[in-house]
């Protein structure tokens, strides 16, 4: 199984983002996560279209832009013009799921579903099958830094064998809480793209993170 580190961009310093990304990109990163707030879905205010078209031409990598925020629709088509390769958003933000998965599609960008802790499996019953990646949330949204929630790891199980037997490659992404020390953890419940906010802009040396990440996912 090929796994990706995504390093959130929530906990890099703010007055320096092009220089941040730039370093996790030559650290190792494989995709950088973007994470859209709006203190209204979420009780917290990041960034939005302007800072995400800012940060594109310091990256090749792919821009993984997480949305929490609502409504969702009205922002796609700006991500999509910023230079995300993959949006995703909440269902429980989206008065149409259904069109809101095709208006990424057609806007030219992977589409993906994000599920809160308490959030039912029951919302991919009908649009796994148009999904190129579900994010699973190890913490409640809104807060880098937070706990990791272990009751993510069976529904982690669920969803990979729901893609496996489906048959497709759709990327199974978990978000919150991941360290050095719980990443193999995470690997073996069935996780293929993981996210690391302040594991990674917390450390010092973030290659150095990145490649513990990456030889504790090598054993798995
Ligand atoms: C939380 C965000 C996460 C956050 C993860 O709402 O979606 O991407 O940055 O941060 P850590 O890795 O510190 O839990
Ligand atoms: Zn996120």
């Amino acid at each position: 199984m090929a796994f990706r580190i995504a390093p959130s961009i929530l906990s890099a310093d703010f007055a320096r983002l092009g220089e941040e990304v730039r370093a996790v990109a030559s650290a190792g990163a494989d995709l950088i996560h973007f994470d859209v707030m709006d203190n209204h879905y979420v009780p917290n205010l990041t960034v939005g279209p302007l800072v995400c078209a800012a940060l594109k031409p310091h990256v090749k990598l792919p821009l993984d832009v997480h949305l929490m925020v609502r409504p969702v629709d009205r922002l796609i088509p700006d991500f999509a013009r910023a230079g995300a390769s993959i949006i995703s958003f909440h269902p429980e933000a989206s008065e149409h799921v259904d069109r809101t998965i095709a208006l990424i599609k057609e806007n030219g960008c992977k589409a993906g579903l994000v599920l809160n802790p308490a959030s039912p499996l029951s919302f991919l019953d009908h649009t796994l099958d148009k999904l190129d990646l579900v994010l699973l949330m190890s913490v409640n949204p809104g807060f880098g830094g937070q706990q990791f929630i272990r009751s993510v790891l069976p529904k982690v199980s669920e969803v990979r064998k729901r893609i496996d037997k489906l048959g497709r490659d759709i990327w199974l992404e978990v978000d919150g809480g991941i360290k050095t020390e719980n990443i193999a953890e995470v690997a073996r419940a069935g996780a293929d793209t993981f996210v690391a906010g302040s594991a990674i802009f917390g450390s010092k040396d973030y290659a150095a993170t990145i490649q513990q990440m990456r030889e504790k996912l090598s054993v798995v």
